[in-house]
Parts: C-alpha cells; structure tokens; sequence
C-alpha cells in the first residue's frame, strides 16, 4: 500500500493543539527585550517634530528610534515577485505617504513598557488632504510601466466581435479592498550574534525571500543571515512579502544589543502589511444565439501606493478559460501602504467578473448556464494557442452537477422557494495558474531505518509537513511515521516561496528526488557494496518496502539497518533539485480548473443571504492526500463565501485610514454562517504538471465562490449585485 494518496491526519496536529508547535512570536529567547511601533496618525503629509523625551525616560526603556536617529537602509529596487517587499523603507525620512506608516520603535525590557513609552511620544505632522481611492477614480487610472505580465492583452479583435455579436452582455464590477486577517499576527525576532549573523525568527511564507530582502536593505551578505518559519497561524499571501516590521527589529536589535522581539498590534495588522486591492472591472461578452461566445473584453483597475506599481491582473481570468480576451489593467495611486497578493489573487476577483457575465448570457440566451459552460470549454489554451496538459472541466462540471442535482433546479428567477425564503442555486467555473518554482531538498535515511526531509519551504496550515512524509516514504519504502520533516530555516536547502498554491507540485516533488537518490545510494551499496547481498542483479529488480530491500526474483532481502551497518555508514545522504522554470515555455498550457455549485436562501424581506449547501469539483491533477486536500477546499469555500457576503475594508474618506481595526470591525465567515459542503476532486496524474502529478489546489478552491453565490442570489431574487460583498441594503 502507498502512502500517496491515504487520507493521512496531519502529522503536526498533536503538536498544534497541545500548544508544541511553536509559533514566531512565543519563541522563548533568553534576554530579549520587547519593542513598540508607533505609527502615523495621517495618511499624507510629513512629521514637523517628534518629541521622544518623555518616552525615553520612561520606565524600563532602552532605545527611541525614529528617522532622525535610525540607520540608513538600501533601497530595493520594486518587483512583483523577487525581492518581495515594499519597496518604501521605514524611518528613513520625515515624509508620511499612509496611515500606518511607522514613525518611532520603541525598545524597552516589557511589551507593556514599550507600549506606554509609545504613547508618551508627541508628533507634530504637517498634513496634506490624502488621495483615496473612490471607484469612480477608475476613468483617471494611468498604465504602470510594464511588469510581470503584460499589463495588456489582444487576441484577435474582441472589440469588433463583441460589436458584431448576436448577443452582447456589459457591466462595471466591483470589488472592495481587503484583509488577511490571518489568526498570528506577524511577528519578528531579531538575534544578532558575536559574529554579526543576524537571526529573524520571522511570521512570513518565505524564509529564503525574507534573507534575499534583509540583506539587501541592511547591505549584510546572505550567509550572514539566517531566517527561521517553522509554523504559520495563517498568512493567505500577507505573509509572502516581508514589511517593515521586520527591517524594523533587526535595526532595533543592533541598537540594543540584545534579542529584539516585535508583533503587530491586532490594528497594525491592517495598516502594515498589506491588503487585497478594491478593483473596478469593466467586462463585456459577445457571443452568438447559443450562447457560443465570440469575444471577451476585461479591463481592470486597481489603487496602489505611491510608491509601488501593484498591479492585480484581475483580467488574466479571461484570457484563458473560455476564449482569450482583449484587456487591460490599470492603476490608481493613492496614499496606502501597498497592496499584495490576498487568497487567490488576480484569479478570485477576475472570475467574480467573468462568472457573473456568463450568468448573465446564460439568461440573455436562454441556455442553461451548466450547458452554456459546456458549450464553451476548449481543450486548447485560446490565449498562448498551447493544449492545455490536463483539463478535466467537463468532468467538475457534469459531476458537481450531478452531485449537486442541478436537474433539479428550475431557471426562472423567483421560481423555487422554501416557504417564505426564496431558494436560489448558481454555477460558475474557475480557472487556476500553475506556478512553478525551483526547490530543492534533502532527504537522510539512517541506520535505524528512519528518514529525515529536510528543504528550507513552508506547512502554511495546509499539511505540507504530512504529505512531504507521504512522499518521501513512498520511494524510500517507508511508512509515513518513520519519516520526520523538517522544514521552514535558511540553513536548509533552499526552496521557493509558498505562493501561488505550489508547493505540492514543486518543493514537494524536490522531496521525491531526493528520496529517490537516497533509495538509488542504498540499491548501489545492496549491489556492490561490502558483502552485497544482491551482487550481480539489476537495480530496476530491486524493490523497497517495510523498511527494506528486496530481490523478488531470488528471494532475497535485507533491512536498510543492516544494509547501512554492514557497510559502516550511520546514514545515506540523497539531494533533490528540481527546477522546471524553464518548462513555462513548454509545449502545454497547464492550469488547474474547478466547477462550482452553490444554493442560497433569501429572506425577501430582511435581503439576508444564507448559504445553504454547496458543491465544489476540482481539477487539480492527482491528489496525494484526500483529507489535507479536502481541508483546503473547504478552507478555500469558506474564504470564498467571506468574499461574496462578508468581506470589505472600508477607507475614511477623509482621512483616508482603513476603519476596520478589528475582527469586530471586519467580518469574516463563521462556523454559523457554513453549511455542510462538499467536495469531489476529479483530476488525474498531470506529468507535465510536476512528477508527483499534482497542480496547485489550495487557491483555486476560494475561486468562483463568489460568482456561484451571486448567481444563486439572482436566481433566488432577480437582483444582479456587481458590486461585492452581497450586503442586505444590495438585496432590499
Ligand atoms: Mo498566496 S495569496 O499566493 O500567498
């Protein structure tokens, strides 16, 4: 039996709920002295004066730090993806370019003295009327220089089809700004050591981005620097950017002289690490009679910071699901601190665009919107014009249907009830970037017959440390609790980021090869090693389970144990380097897809919208573990429905400061609020994808929620809300 693919309980679980996993913020370090920041009150202007007197006398405070006195730092050079930061450095000047800005870290022996010394410091500020993004700024959006991808795109003539068509849907859709509001908030540790290594235990998605960042803004060479993540209580892509916090501690450790830890207040959390962008997405379809769409335009606009071009490709979506797009994406500056990835970027709020669109044909054509979908899928990439390497669409869409009993279901707005609740149910599609990043890993078989992995990726939460067990115990011939991972330190082989939910089809398939050069070392030493008990066969016949070698065809085995101590070793040693970033090029499109079905029940007169079941179909290629994967999707369903029906962070208009301070203040889903849902993954082996077969899950399942929920809630109400979240006063 193999362990890839057993529904194997997390192997941190035990750990996590008797309080063993330790978290950034509870490490215990001898000495280490607890810091305070004090942030802007104002979201443009500059600081007059800071007044830090009284606060540096007060009890038990060792160093004030503001711009005037806090070393210079490199600036970094702003990129999407590498080196992942904001790119304005804190400290450094009098100017205030957000609310929120740190002004002053305060360092003294207790939190609680450092937080009082903070408020003892007084700001004079100069304040200029800040720039808020209102969705009506959309039509002054600029086009940032290029980046990541094209900011713009031209497939055939959109225009003209779409002008030409039988059939045309328009709409302006809109989304607002969003938090993580992960449960830990981000925290630092900074140690400096005798030798001038600097050690960030730090809350962050990337440790070996998080050592690139550090020395490149304190100038320090990266094997001076060591960053340790070995648990996450959330980071939904807050983390995967290091923010300054985290410059913040390591300066204010070198001050001092000592340990330095730092952690966001609850309220920082929503001023110092970024948030998901509001977008205004212009979308319009043309198609024919049936339904069979003939071009697809998606413009999209976003606020950034001043400083930093962040630019949320939210008409990426269209581009390749059904027909590839004529689009755009622009930008608005404005004075926040910059937007960063947040649970599905680009994706999540394309779609909520797109999906609704296609509702809207759905009923503009008469064709039933499963149908209209089916009508539609291609099996080539209508963007790059490649195959798509596995699309297995038809099936999450024919099986969640059935699954879902969507014959059941009549199309007529107002047409089901529930006694006085009206009873909608809606559909929509997703489509899901495969990322693929270099890895690489280390896997140490030892003398008893244990394995160790080891690779410097991350267990955000999703169950990396159990199916890294999984794997690497399936090409050593090993039961998964013989293997210990360890994961999430610098000094570990170097791997990639967990972003873009893809860590199972990179870093983890570098734990397979290097699995598979461990078992390679052991196969030599059975066949040419000291006393070889399989002298002279072949290493293919060779077969590896319950811990040991075997040679079938002679009736042969022997334990790893004793293959190791016969030849004097203590452990064997395989390396796994996996880098399939030149493949991107490659001879097939490769995405993962997800068909998704959701009911809703309508309080006509109230306009409160319940989820009442939901159905969720998922293309994400083979699945190594059920029950980790099944605890993604409805991790990814439940932020989905946060998106259509909780989730905003609102701006005061004048002072131009996000008013949700709190989880009090910003809603998110509740174990109340989250019927039972259910999830079918449909999906098979993709070997273009990774060689463990796997494409990316995790985001892809919080994507189309909010389309499938705003489309239930049309059915339910003939109400069409383009504008999320779905609130009652859209609804009455
Ligand atoms: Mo994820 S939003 O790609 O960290």
């Amino acid at each position: 039996m193999t362990a890839i693919g057993q529904p194997i309980s997390r192997v941190d679980g035990r750990l996590k709920v008797t309080g063993g996993a330790r978290y950034t913020a509870d490490i215990p370090l001898a000495g280490a002295a607890h810091a305070a920041i004090v942030h802007s009150t104002i979201a443009n202007g500059r600081t007059v004066s800071i007044d830090t007197s009284a606060a540096e006398k007060a009890p038990g405070v060792l160093v004030v730090l503001t711009h005037r006195n806090m070393p210079r730092m490199n600036p970094v050079p702003w990129s999407h993806l590498r080196p992942q930061g904001q790119t304005y450095l804190p400290l450094q000047d009098d100017k205030i370019h957000y609310a929120g800005q740190p002004v002053a870290i305060v360092v003294a022996e207790t939190l609680a003295q450092a937080a009082y010394a903070g408020t003892l410091i007084e700001i004079e500020y100069e304040v200029d009327p800040p720039v808020v993004f209102r969705p009506l700024m959309a039509s002054e959006a600029i086009q940032p220089p290029q980046r990541m991808w094209p900011l713009s795109s031209s497939v055939g003539n959109a225009d003209k089809a779409i002008a030409d068509a039988a059939v045309k849907i328009e709409g302006v859709y809109t989304m607002p700004d969003r938090h993580h509001n992960p449960m830990e908030p981000h925290a630092t540790l900074a140690v400096w050591d005798d030798d001038g290594t600097l050690t960030l235990y730090d809350s962050t998605q990337m440790v070996v981005g998080t050592r690139k960042l550090a020395s490149l803004v304190l100038g320090l060479p990266e094997e001076k620097i060591i960053v340790v993540c070995e648990f996450l209580g959330g980071g939904f892509g807050g983390k995967s950017w290091s923010w300054p916090h985290t410059l913040l501690a390591a300066l204010a450790a070198r001050a001092v002289n000592r340990p330095v830890r730092v952690q966001l207040t609850r309220a920082q959390m929503y001023s110092m690490a970024g948030h998901q962008a509001a977008t205004v997405q212009a979308i319009a379809l043309g198609a024919d009679r049936e339904g069979k769409l003939t071009g697809i335009r998606h413009d999209s606009v976003n606020p950034t910071s001043l400083f930093d071009d962040y630019v949320e490709y939210a008409a990426l979506a269209s581009r390749h699901l059904w027909r590839a797009s004529g689009g755009s994406h622009k930008v608005v500056h404005a004075n926040r601190n910059s937007p960063v990835v947040l649970r599905a970027p680009m994706e999540a709020q394309g779609h909520f665009a797109l999906e609704s669109a296609m509702d809207e044909l759905a009923y503009a054509t008469g064709v039933d919107p499963v149908a209209l979908r089916l009508r539609n899928d291609t099996d080539t990439d209508p963007y790059s014009g490649r195959p798509f390497s596995t699309r297995a669409l038809r099936e999450c869409l024919t099986k969640g249907a059935a699954r879902f009993g969507w014959d059941k279901r009549t199309p007529e707005p107002h047409s089901m009830r529930d006694g006085r609740y009206l009873i909608g149910q809606g559909v929509a599609a997703a489509i899901f970037t495969h990322w693929r990043w270099p890895g690489k890993a280390r896997v140490t078989l030892n003398g008893g017959g244990s394995a160790l992995v080891e690779a410097a990726a991350h267990d955000i939460g999703t169950g990396t440390y159990t199916v890294m067990a999984q794997v690497a115990a399936d090409a050593l011939g090993l039961t998964p609790d013989r293997v210990a991972v360890r994961l999430g330190d610098t000094r570990l082989p170097e791997s990639h980021p967990a972003i873009g939910s893809s860590t199972m089809a990179n870093a983890t398939a570098a734990v397979m090869l290097a699995a598979q050069a461990a078992r390679a070392k052991a196969v030599e030493l059975a066949l040419t090693g000291r006393d070889a008990p399989f002298a002279g066969a072949a290493a293919d016949d060779v077969i590896v389970a319950d811990g040991r070698l075997s040679l079938p065809s002679r009736n042969l085995d022997i334990t790893y144990a004793e293959l190791l101590a016969r030849n004097g070793l203590s452990s064997l040693v395989g390396e796994g380097d996996y880098d399939p970033v030149e493949e991107v090029n490659g001879p097939k499109a490769i995405f993962s897809f997800s068909a998704v079905f959701a009911e809703v029940r309508v309080d006509p007169d109230l306009g409160l919208v319940r989820l009442n079941r939901f159905v969720g179909a998922y293309d994400a290629g083979r699945i190594i573990n059920p029950k980790t994967a099944r605890s993604q999707a409805i991790g990814g369903i439940i932020w989905g429905v946060g998106q259509a029906l909780l989730e905003q962070s609102e701006t005061d208009p004048v002072m131009g400061r996000f008013l949700n301070r709190n989880y009090s203040g910003y809603l998110v889903p509740t174990n109340a609020d989250i019927p039972e849902l259910d999830v079918l993954f449909v999906g098979e082996f993709d070997e273009e994808a990774s060689p463990l077969g796997a494409k990316g899950l995790g985001e892809l399942t919080a994507v189309s929620v909010a389309p499938a929920i705003a489309n239930a809630v049309y059915h339910a109400t003939g109400k069409r809300v383009r504008d999320l979240p779905i609130t009652v006063e859209k609804l009455v």
